[in-house]
């Protein structure tokens, strides 16, 4: 064996392949939602990849190990090509997984995505009532997705709905509890808002308050008595009100890869963030070198990039310091701990925040809705940057 082999084997033993593809399909979307994680400017470049191109994508994947695989958007179902996308994901030996609103899925189309092979579908409602759930979406989906969600069972898929969390919604949960019971579902996912892309731009409005957030967790424990093993209930608490955080990704370059429409390749969904990382393009590097080689996978991997207190934290190896991309927005630097960690020296700018009694915020500043006019109009106006440098402003 030749050095470069060497240091190539050395290269592949310390880290592990991908397991996780996640294929954001497109960024176009007939929802508007005020919580949407794709990134904010995501309307200065509508690219996606040809078909031909998302294949090539999934066989190198697949060939490294990676054995599970989301179709996400935006709204994957705008995509005409899904259905093969689904069958050669499934030829090659993935576990084949579709998040949807949807919005667009007729008899036919999930015939023929039943067809493709495609095992998992995850549907996303956005409340346990029309008009909350039309006004987050500003659009008029309510009744559509009840549809869809039956059709869903009726094709005999395991029935997953994903109902995201915040201040406008929380009180509904024993309403949202008993839609998803009715509708047969087998698994409940209710995620509070993560606080990247959209929810960032309104997060003021969207965060709820302790009580709030207290009397969901009780409501939640007394359904999860009383409805047993009918119904799987996951609720994911948003991580500012805890004292660690997750371990986002479960660490950078570590399980998770994501393609975003373009071809960019990336560690986490919001990577994009985070200024002077250069991420690559499936169409310029192989999977392979992007995933060992480049830069930005390399980034923040292992703990060498650790400050403290990371750095020599007992508890590094089960949080890997948090999130970059929460450290990047509330500190304005990726490298720090992630201030939901209460030993973060910015932890305080979180407890500040969910201490703001936010009535006036929320009748004073109105929401955001993600459409391309607000994209382009965020990204001419840089709000993100705006938004982390007055995160770090208040926290100095
Ligand atoms: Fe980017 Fe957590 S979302 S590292």
């Amino acid at each position: 064996m030749d050095m470069p082999q060497v240091a190539e084997q050395q290269q592949k033993a310390t880290i592990a392949p991908p397991l996780w593809l996640l294929a954001e399909l497109t960024y176009r979307c007939p929802l508007h939602c005020v919580f949407c994680y794709n990134p904010v400017d995501y309307a200065s470049n509508l690219n996606e990849l040809s078909t031909d191109q998302w294949i090539s994508v999934m066989r190198q994947a697949r060939e490294m190990g990676a054995a599970q695989l989301g179709f996400s958007g935006g709204e994957p179902l705008l995509r005409d090509d899904l259905e093969v996308l689904v069958a050669e994901g499934r030829q090659l030996g993935f576990y084949t997984n579709l998040i949807t609103s949807g919005v667009g899925l007729k008899r036919e189309r999930l015939a023929a995505l039943r067809d493709a092979g495609l095992d998992h579908i995850q549907l996303s409602f956005q409340d346990s009532t029309r008009e909350m759930n039309d006004f987050l979406t500003h659009t008029k989906t309510f009744d559509l997705k009840s549809r869809v969600a039956a059709m869903i069972r009726e094709f005999e898929y395991p029935m997953v709905l994903n109902v995201v969390l915040h201040r406008y919604n929380l009180d509904h949960i024993e309403r949202i509890i008993e839609m998803a019971d009715k509708m047969g579902v087998e698994y409940l996912e209710l995620a509070n808002t993560q606080y990247y892309g959209w929810g960032l731009i309104n997060r003021e409005q969207l965060l709820p308050d302790r009580a709030q957030l207290q009397r969901a967790e009780a409501a939640v424990a007394r359904y999860r008595e009383k409805i047993g093993n009918r119904m799987r209930i996951l609720f994911v608490v948003p991580d500012y009100f805890e004292k660690r955080p997750k371990a986002c990704m479960n660490g950078w370059g570590s399980v998770f890869l994501a393609v975003s429409a373009d071809g960019s390749a990336l560690p986490c969904h919001a990577a994009k963030t985070i200024p002077g990382l250069q991420f690559p393009q499936v169409t310029e590097s192989t999977v392979h070198d992007i995933w060992y080689h480049s830069d930005a996978f390399n980034k923040f991997r292992g703990d060498d990039w650790m400050q403290e207190p990371c750095r020599t934290c007992p508890e590094k190896e089960r949080d890997f310091g948090g999130c970059r991309c929460q450290a990047l927005a509330l500190t304005g630097n990726a490298a720090n701990a992630d201030p939901v960690c209460d030993k973060s020296p910015y932890h305080h700018v979180i407890t500040e925040m969910i201490g703001r009694q936010p009535t006036t915020v929320v009748q004073e500043k109105p929401l955001v809705f993600r459409n391309d006019a607000n994209s382009r109009r965020l990204s001419a106006d840089g709000a993100t940057s705006a938004l982390a440098s007055e995160n770090k402003m208040s926290s100095l």
